[in-house]
């Protein structure tokens, strides 16, 4: 499988149960190695044959007689963890991340999805409660457009931030009146690389959690997959994470809309700066982050009251 990363294309392929990732291109004459196939756990270039192991080594040459000459394609560190597939383009420093759910009694749902803008866009659509009353009205916000009175309180480290949402009733929504128990606080938070996740905490444990873990794939488009879980015991039950994928679209759908349609603005009009809103929590500080700085409310955090 051809995945691209920042415009670069990768091959994922599997050797049994274990899993490779090479740069996408072959050393001989260029052939995409992901147009190959497998043959005896090495991957087989469409073009001449040669075949390369796990390792990016050169493992055969069809045809030659005699001693095989070093050839080497890049090889990345790759792991398979909750059903997704991670790799790393420098040196692997720690165990991916998943979930917060990950390791418990869960029953979860994955989605997948691709949206024409950045990664920052749409890390922050995913975090934003505010456009929820206008883009989600009736799935994710009931159809009245009453509001409550919510405090929000941002918080950071080096290569987070997250917001804590305090008041907010039992939302009416859709999704929230299917899946979701009583609701005492929720928590947006953005990670590096490309995590966003939101967690629905009830009394005293969390109801509901989604993590969406997202790609520059190419400038122009964002490729992300979004878990869903919950806790399997008096909580989601497989018959609702069934439920939850239809709705889950629909509202990925919303934004997709949306967001391409604000991409494909900007392209029109480069010379209009976008306005942070005092209600933009998140977004200075994920921009701080991705760009490698340090986010201001690490050192001091922030509390604001709002309408929600
Ligand atoms: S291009 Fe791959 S074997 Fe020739
Ligand atoms: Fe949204």
């Amino acid at each position: 499988m051809r995945v691209v990363v920042a415009g670069r294309p990768l091959v994922l392929f599997r050797n049994g149960d274990a899993i490779h990732c090479l740069a996408d291109i072959c050393p001989h004459r260029s052939a995409p190695l992901s147009g190959g196939r497998i043959v005896d756990g090495a991957i087989e270039c469409p073009y001449h044959g040669w075949r390369f192991a796990g390792s990016g080594r050169c493992v055969a040459m069809p045809g030659l007689i005699g001693e095989l000459p070093r050839a080497l394609v890049p090889s990345y560190p790759v792991v398979e963890k909750d059903g997704l597939i991670f790799f790393a383009l420098e040196r692997q420093t720690a165990e991916p991340y998943t979930t917060v759910l990950s390791g418990k009694d869960t029953v979860s749902a994955i989605v997948e999805s691709r949206v024409g803008s950045t990664l920052a866009e749409v890390a922050e659509n995913i975090l934003d409660a505010t456009h929820t009353h206008f883009t989600h009205k009736g799935i994710l916000r009931g159809l009245s457009s009453r509001r409550y009175r919510v405090t929000v309180t941002v918080t950071a480290g080096d290569d987070w931030v997250e917001a804590r949402y305090e008041g907010e009733p039992k939302q009416e929504g859709l999704i929230s009146r299917l899946l979701e128990g009583e609701r005492s606080i929720s928590v947006g938070r953005f990670r590096q690389p490309g995590i966003a996740e939101l967690e629905f905490w009830g009394k005293d444990r969390i109801n509901l959690a989604t993590t969406f873990h997202l790609r520059q794939e190419t400038t122009d488009t964002v490729h992300g997959f979004g878990i869903l879980s919950g806790p399997r015991q008096g909580g989601l039950g497989h018959l609702k994470a069934l439920l939850f994928k239809p709705f889950f679209r629909i509202a990925l759908e919303q934004d997709k809309r949306i967001l391409q349609a604000a991409e494909a603005n900007r392209r029109i009009f480069p010379e209009r700066r976008q306005m942070i809103g005092p209600l933009d929590v998140m977004r200075p500080h994920i921009d701080a982050i991705l760009a490698g700085r340090w986010p201001e409310v690490a050192d001091r955090p922030m509390e604001i009251t709002m309408e929600l």
